[in-house]
């Protein structure tokens, strides 16, 4: 999926006295955040401090996506608009890292001369050194794969900002989907072992973060890649068991892997929240052969028939490809009728982009621009109305809201402060309580008094 759904709690710096800046941008999925965390833990030690405001920064640094060419246009046109920066101070230090950086390299650099760096996601344990270097005027591209056994775990961090935190559990992956350049950029899957990640988490926890989203391009193929090593679902139980935490969530997975024991922890272990995002690309058996999915649509709709019965009221999201080379209107018309059935509670839909490196590229891009956005127009029309009536269907209900703080109207009329937070179907909810009343990381009960496209509003009633 495209992984823009989920909740971040970002805090700055407060105080930037004394320290050096550094402004990143981030683009693409919650692997791209992840990673921009871990820059920033790097660069903390040698004493930087993030700035919202590139005009303060000693260091900008524009972590990319590669996925769609949309994005990675973005990437020329912030390098464009941090240009004249660059000019101006002459010692601020100019990187570009992620996917883009993996797959243009070198090339990058020499395009633009004022770039002083070029660093791909598995090198960021080398930033320090690449910054030192830097310092000292070279300029480079680090942007090898690293193998397995030198592939550097992000340690856990002392201080823990936020109640939700993200957490890779495994990088790169061994499908073969036909439009995608993930394989290509983010490399073969590696697993992180179980036994780090079980000592990892429960210190996050005992630190104060409440809700963990495990992270991975394909999280349910995890532990194949080390022998002996427990598989997913079983690694879901066991992070259960981990006191302090109160929700577990994970992105993304991948619909050939999802097996009834991994679909049956829905419902079954209590802190793994009702949501699954299930990127089915697309409602056509022609085109899923084409896309290399591995699935049939009568083969997903049996695993979302699954995991309702292990989860009645789970809240499903998917990923949709609109004009894959060859979609025919009746094609399309097939995803139309998969999304009426699912009913999916959320739908990231993308134009399909030729990527390079991919076995895509053969087919001729031949739906053209002006139908590609009139079927993406209609896959989103129709999500949203049924989103309105999934959000509308909250009204009078009673749910549970993991806090995240004060949002930004902070003070009704009756000067009850306004919190906002998210179910454990990943709905934003704002609700209304007395102020200084609600913790952040702490559960609220809500009445739902109000439903938006977007999110819910209501009133705590449980102290
Ligand atoms: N064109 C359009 N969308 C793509 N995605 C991946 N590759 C492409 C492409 N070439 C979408 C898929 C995937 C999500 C992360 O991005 O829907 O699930
Ligand atoms: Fe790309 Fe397919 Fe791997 Fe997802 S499963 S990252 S779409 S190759």
């Amino acid at each position: 999926m495209y992984l823009c759904a989920m909740t971040f709690v970002e805090k700055r710096h407060p105080d930037l006295s004394g320290k050096k800046a550094v402004h990143i941008v981030t683009f693409g999925c919650q692997m791209n955040v992840f990673d921009s965390r871990r820059m920033l833990q790097i660069l903390s030690h040698l004493d930087y401090a993030e700035t919202e405001n590139p005009e303060n920064a000693d260091m900008i640094l524009i972590n990319t996506c590669t996925v769609r060419d949309k994005p990675e246009k973005k990437v020329l046109s912030a390098l464009g608009r941090f240009r004249p920066l660059k000019e101006w101070k002459d010692d601020l230090i100019l990187g570009v890292c992620g996917c883009v950086a993996k797959q243009k390299g070198v090339e990058l650099l020499k395009k633009t001369p004022y770039l002083d760096f070029v660093l791909s996601p598995d090198n960021i344990p080398k930033l320090a050194e690449v910054v030192e270097k830097v310092s000292c005027g070279e300029r480079l591209a680090l942007t090898d794969f690293q193998p397995a056994d030198d592939y550097e775990f992000v340690d856990v961090e002392p201080e823990v900002e936020n109640v939700s935190a993200f957490y890779t559990i495994m990088k790169g992956c061994d499908k073969v989907c036909s439009f995608c350049i993930v394989p290509h950029v983010r490399g073969r899957e590696i697993s992180k072992p179980s036994a780090m990640i079980i000592r990892e988490l429960k210190v996050l926890c005992s630190r104060g973060v409440k809700e963990v989203t495990l992270l991975g391009q394909n999280v349910n193929s995890y532990g194949r890649d080390i022998p002996g090593e427990m598989d997913f679902a079983e690694l879901l139980e066991r992070l259960n068991d981990i006191e302090g935490l109160k929700r577990l969530r994970f992105v993304t997975s991948h619909p050939v892997d999802a097996s009834d024991r991994m679909l049956s922890c829905f419902g079954r272990l209590g802190k793994l929240c009702e949501y699954l995002h299930l990127p089915v690309q697309s409602g056509s058996d022609r085109i899923l052969e084409k896309m290399r999915r591995g699935y049939t649509r009568d083969y997903y709709k049996s695993l979302i028939d699954c995991v309702r019965t292990h989860c009645p009221g789970i809240a499903l999201s998917t990923d949709i490809i609109v004009g894959f080379p060859g979609e025919t209107a009746a094609d399309f018309v097939e995803t139309l009728r998969l999304i009426e059935e699912a009913g999916f509670d959320q739908i990231f839909s993308f134009k399909y982009s030729p990527r390079p490196h991919t076995a895509a590229l053969k087919y001729p891009d031949d739906v053209l621009p002006i139908e590609k956005q009139r079927r993406l127009n209609a896959v989103q029309e129709l999500s949203d109305s049924i989103t309105s009536k999934k959000m509308a269907s909250y009204k009078g209900k009673t749910l549970e809201v993991l806090c995240e703080g004060l949002s930004r109207i902070a003070f009704s009329s009756e000067m009850k402060a306004q919190y906002t937070g998210r179910t454990r179907t990943n709905v934003v909810v704002n609700f209304f309580d007395d102020y200084n009343s609600v913790d952040e990381g702490g559960l609220a009960v809500v009445r739902i008094d109000e439903s938006y496209q977007h999110s819910l509003l209501g009133i705590r009633i449980v102290r």
